[in-house]
């Protein structure tokens, strides 16, 4: 153990970062001592943690090229997993459109003491994985003049042929002939023509059954529509489909894991916009479930979008839905940027669930779904009406998606509070964390049964 350490100069508290230079016995240059907290809380989550910050930190300082010593119970095929991951999501910097770029680590090594069995197969997962997230995080970044819906579709149609994914957009008047109105209501301000992006991966099997149906948001741009959001902050509408985003990052991974069950990506991208065709407060749009629905406030337009989907992902044979989106404004209010809401009408499915996230350390926590809820979306001239009031706003937003779903397993994530980060962490670079990326694809690659 160095000398700092005996001296109490440095503490080893987690993400604590010590560089040392020209140390005795050592053939590298420098030496990174990464704070890594209590021994008893450390396990593979917090690996990756750290490993980021310590790539953040190295970067920082014009370095390209690092190793790291993994030993004694720190190398089984977990813990490489996610020390590559941490390594690949701590290399992430929102430069895309920066003409000088900060430079990243260009080599990251992976050292193991222990020959454990697999590890190559999961170095390369966390490759796999890493870069997914990276991925969802790239498009969740751009900016809303770039990734209209339509160039959100090109996006997923270059990575479904970069991996061999079936990918199929239905454009705005294939929606019209299918009834898709509550979707259609949305999109019509705009300019800007919406889609429906469907990714499809298909086992080698052949297995039709359980059929996974993973859903996200893709509001290419929110400015609420004629119930206009305030000026302050607007820009971050452009997160609007980081569940959209998030759902194509975890296709990408699916892609190349292969999961044992058939998964299709669902992705309603739109743009919600005032203007001379704009939907307005009144109006009643009839859903592809045939439902009638009430719109009293056109900036609650994620549902409207979502329900639509929902109901076409049943129709083509979905059998278990998981959508995410950032839904609502009280669900940061209830979660903080902390936590992702999660909501279910499935114990079953939000047992799976909660196993993927506490397994890739994507802190969620679970909402109430009581039945008494779901009376504030009564309305007086239609089956439903878009808002539920501010009580429970999260859980009233949960429950419109909920009656779309009916009987199939359905399980939301309300990412408003954490599809994003309003400053950099020191594991993670300010703008959008790629949050559910991980848990999808742990979802869907450890099905069992
Ligand atoms: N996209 C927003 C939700 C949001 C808020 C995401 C803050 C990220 C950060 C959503 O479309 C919205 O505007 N929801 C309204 C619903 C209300 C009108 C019932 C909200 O939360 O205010
Ligand atoms: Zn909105
Ligand atoms: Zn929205």
């Amino acid at each position: 153990m160095p000398l700092a350490y005996e001296s109490g100069e440095i503490s080893g508290k987690s993400m604590e970062m010590t560089l040392l230079h020209r140390v005795a016995g050592f053939r590298a240059g420098r030496l990174l001592l990464a704070g890594a907290g209590k021994r008893e809380r450390f396990a593979a989550n917090e690996l990756r943690t750290v490993i980021s910050a310590a790539v953040r930190h190295l970067k920082g300082r014009k370095i390209k090229e690092a190793t790291l010593s993994l030993d004694g119970g720190y190398s089984t095929s977990e813990h490489v997993t996610a020390a590559v991951e941490g390594a690949i999501i701590g290399n992430f910097e929102p430069e895309a459109f920066k003409t000088e770029k900060s430079g990243l680590i260009e080599s990251f090594t992976v050292n193991v003491t222990a020959d454990n069995p697999g590890l190559d197969e999961a170095l390369e997962r966390g490759r796999i994985i890493g870069e997914a997230q990276n991925f969802a995080r790239e498009v969740a970044n751009e900016p809303p003049n770039q990734l209209t819906p339509i160039a959100m579709a090109a996006r997923a149609r270059a990575m479904a042929e970069q991996f061999g994914l079936a990918c199929e957009v239905l454009d705005q008047d294939h929606m019209k002939q299918l009834g898709m109105g509550a979707l259609l209501g949305v999109a019509q301000g705009s300019a800007e023509p919406p889609v429906l992006i469907l990714l499809r991966y298909t086992p080698e099997s052949g297995r039709k059954s359980p059929h996974l149906g993973l859903v996200g948001k893709g509001v290419t741009f929110d400015t609420g529509g004629i119930s206009i959001k305030p000026a302050a902050d607007m820009d971050k509408m452009k997160f609007d489909m980081a569940g959209g985003a998030a759902v194509m990052g975890a296709m990408q991974a699916i892609a190349q894991l292969k999961p044992p069950i058939p998964v299709t990506a669902l992705i309603p991208a739109v743009e919600n916009m005032p203007g001379g065709r704009a939907q307005r407060p009144g109006d009643i749009v009839k859903s592809l479930s045939g439902k009638t629905v009430e719109i009293l406030n056109t900036d609650a337009e994620g549902r409207l979008i979502l329900c639509d989907a929902i109901t076409y992902a049943k129709q083509i044979g979905c059998t278990h839905l998981v959508d995410a989106a950032t839904l609502t404004g009280a669900i940061v209010v209830a979660l903080g940027h902390l936590n992702t809401g999660v909501f279910s009408s499935d114990a079953a499915l939000l047992d799976r669930w909660t196993h993927a996230s506490q397994a890739q350390g994507e802190k969620m926590w679970q909402m109430p779904m009581d039945e008494e809820y779901k009376e504030a979306l009564k309305s007086v001239n239609a089956d439903l009406q878009n808002i539920g009031g501010r009580p429970g706003g999260s859980i009233t937003a949960a429950w419109f998606l909920r009656e779309f779903a009916g009987e199939t397993p359905w399980l939301h994530l309300d990412i408003a509070g954490t599809a994003s980060l309003d400053d950099a962490k020191p594991w993670m670079a300010k703008g959008p964390t790629g949050v559910p990326v991980r848990s999808f694809v742990h979802l869907a690659v450890n099905w069992k049964d």
